[in-house]
C-alpha cells in the first residue's frame, strides 16, 4: 500500500521529487555582486548564504548557497524560488511553515531547515534596507 505524505514525514524519508530537487536545486550557487546578502549558521552546524539583487524594492534576481544536507538545498530552493520577482514587504511575508507546506513529505524532523533558509532570507533583506 502506498504511503501517505504524512507517513512519509514520520518515517525520515525523503519523498522522490524532494530527491530530484536536492539533486539540481534552482537558484543554487554563489553571487558576484549581489545588492545584498546574508550568512547564517544553524544551530545545527548547517549553514545558509542568500544572494538578493534587489532594484526598484524587487527581488530581482536570488540565489542560495549552502553545503548542508537534502533538506537543506530543497528549503533554500525553495525559498529562493518563492522571494524571487516579489516586492521585499511581500518576500518578507514568506514564512517557515509556508516552505514545510509546499515541500510536502519533507521530514518533520527537518522543519528547523525552513526556519534556517527563511531566516537568512530575512537577513538578506535586512542587509539591503540597513545600508545607509
Ligand atoms: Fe540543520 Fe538542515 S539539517 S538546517
Amino acid at each position: 500500500m502506498k504511503k501517505t505524505h504524512k507517513e512519509i514525514n514520520e518515517a525520515g524519508v525523503y519523498p522522490q521529487e524532494l530527491m530530484l530537487l536536492a539533486s539540481e536545486p534552482k537558484y543554487y550557487g554563489r553571487m558576484n555582486s549581489p545588492t545584498s546578502s546574508a550568512y547564517i549558521k544553524g544551530p545545527c552546524g548547517d549553514e545558509m548564504e542568500f544572494y538578493l539583487v534587489i532594484e526598484d524594492n524587487v527581488i530581482k534576481d536570488v540565489a542560495f548557497y549552502t553545503e548542508g544536507c537534502i533538506a537543506t538545498r530543497v528549503c533554500g530552493s525553495m525559498t529562493a524560488g518563492l522571494a524571487k520577482g516579489k516586492q521585499i514587504g511581500e518576500a518578507l511575508g514568506i514564512s517557515p511553515k509556508q516552505v514545510m507546506e509546499l515541500l510536502e513529505g519533507l521530514p518533520v524532523n527537518h522543519s528547523h531547515c525552513t526556519i534556517l533558509a527563511v531566516s537568512t532570507l530575512y537577513k538578506a533583506i535586512a542587509d539591503y534596507l540597513l545600508k545607509p
